[in-house]
């Protein structure tokens, strides 16, 4: 049960918040609960993470170690701190920085090099649903930023399948129709990697999860866990979605 809080809270706000979900979610041993804050709090949220079974990771990273790369954060860095994951090509990214299917498969491999698990996200755009190419995007996804990658890494992903046009628009897809996705996201790991493998990679859903919807959502046996957007800032709010 992953949390992405974006380009929110200080580092003032995350011992805030961490101070009321750690009681709530002390005895949550049924899942690994990730959350993801903005760069500036992340020695915050370790500090506050060290003795719990909650893991920390950044929301992006650069695949090089070090350089005069100016304003990108390393994988190196990442995990130097103490962070244990991070989010590859949320569509955000995606979207607003032109992050291309190359850009994911480094990523993910410097992710992995560093000892991190990369949650990498694909999902299509309304458009692409309404004109039937669901499929075909996720496939295309899988091909440029997932299938290159050497097996023992892709043992250690976790895939989110986040649709945009249910992101943060309070639009959730049906637990069939990410079941469905998933499903694709599948198939497309059997074919390359092997049954093992795809039966045992992480299928995260993303878009507008909230209390009131996880368990029909989790109830898909194709549905692993969660990436959750905005109903992660609020402590009550993200551990009844942890504790569903
Ligand atoms: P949301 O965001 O839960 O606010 O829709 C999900 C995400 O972008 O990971």
């Amino acid at each position: 049960m992953a949390g992405n809080w974006k380009m929110y809270k200080t580092p003032a706000d995350t011992h805030a918040f961490f101070e009321k979900f750690k009681p709530l979610v002390a005895d949550s041993d049924h899942c690994e609960i990730v959350i993801c804050p903005p760069f500036p709090n992340l020695p915050a949220a370790v500090q506050e993470a060290h003795d719990q079974r909650i893991r920390i990771g950044a929301q992006n990273l650069y695949w090089g170690k070090e350089g005069a790369v100016t304003g990108e954060v390393s994988g190196f860095m990442i995990r130097a701190i103490g962070c244990t994951h991070v989010i590859v090509a949320h569509s955000e990214r995606r979207q607003y920085f032109n992050e291309t299917e190359a850009d994911v498969m480094r990523k993910t491999v410097a992710a992995l090099e560093n000892h991190l698990t990369p949650i990498v996200c694909v999902g299509e755009r309304l458009d692409e649903r309404e004109s039937n190419r669901t499929e075909a995007v996720l496939i295309e996804q899988f091909q440029g930023g997932i299938s290159g990658l050497a097996p023992d890494h892709f043992a250690r992903i976790v895939i989110a399948y986040e649709p945009v046009w249910a992101i943060g628009t309070g639009k959730v897809a049906t637990p069939q129709m990410a079941s469905e996705a998933h499903a694709v996201i599948r198939a497309q790991a059997r074919a390359k990697f092997g049954s093992a493998l795809a039966d045992s990679v992480r299928i995260l859903y993303g878009g507008s999860v909230k209390p009131d919807n996880v368990k029909s959502l989790m109830s898909e046996m194709e549905i692993d866990g969660v990436l959750v957007g905005g109903a992660s800032l609020d402590p009550l709010s993200f551990a009844s979605i942890v504790n569903y």
